[in-house]
């Protein structure tokens, strides 16, 4: 039998956030300065964010990975098969790094290493209900803050809705 790939799958990497959701993160963390959406995809946060804000999108042939320039935030809903890379480049390029992803991910041994080496520390984590469109897996979802510097405890919030 010849593999047969599913034309109706849709990876990971490409789901979008619900812009209700994208607003609530928005509101929640006020990004200010210069802000960078480094995979705007179809628009989601980037219709909620400031309005000079910069993006990239790999699709439109702006690869974040070897953007230049540096930036206050990034805000965004990243790839999630290439987080690991997405953060480390962030950490080279923002002061303020906030990533929508399954909250373990944050944990393992070595995202917390890059998160170090790299000056940052874990200020907040925002919690919410996982979106009707995004697989349903067991693991809490949330929009993880780091913050160059921060050496504090970390704020858990509840961001209240169904997306
Ligand atoms: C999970 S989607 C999220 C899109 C958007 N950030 C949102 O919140 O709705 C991730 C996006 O990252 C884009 N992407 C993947 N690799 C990229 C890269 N190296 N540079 C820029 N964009 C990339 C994909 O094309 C896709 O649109």
């Amino acid at each position: 039998m010849r593999f047969q790939p599913d034309r109706n799958y849709l990876s990971n990497d490409n789901i979008q956030t619900p812009r209700p959701l994208a607003r609530a993160v928005v509101e929640a963390l006020r990004p200010s300065g210069r802000v960078l959406e480094p995979c705007a995809g179809g628009g989601a946060f980037l219709s909620v964010l400031p309005a000079d804000s910069l993006w990239c999108e790999l699709r439109e042939g702006r690869d974040f990975l070897v953007w230049e320039g540096q930036v206050d935030w990034i805000v965004t809903n990243p790839p999630w098969s290439k987080i690991r890379a997405f953060l480390r480049k962030a950490f080279a390029v923002a002061d303020h790094v906030a990533f929508l992803m399954t909250i373990n991910h944050a944990w393992t041994r070595a995202r917390l290493r890059d998160a170090r080496e790299a000056g940052f520390g874990i200020r907040q984590i925002l919690l919410f209900n996982t979106p009707k469109t995004f697989p349903q897996s067991g693991f809490q979802l949330g929009v993880v803050v780091y913050t160059r510097g921060y050496r504090g405890p970390i704020e858990l919030r509840e961001l209240p809705g169904d997306w």
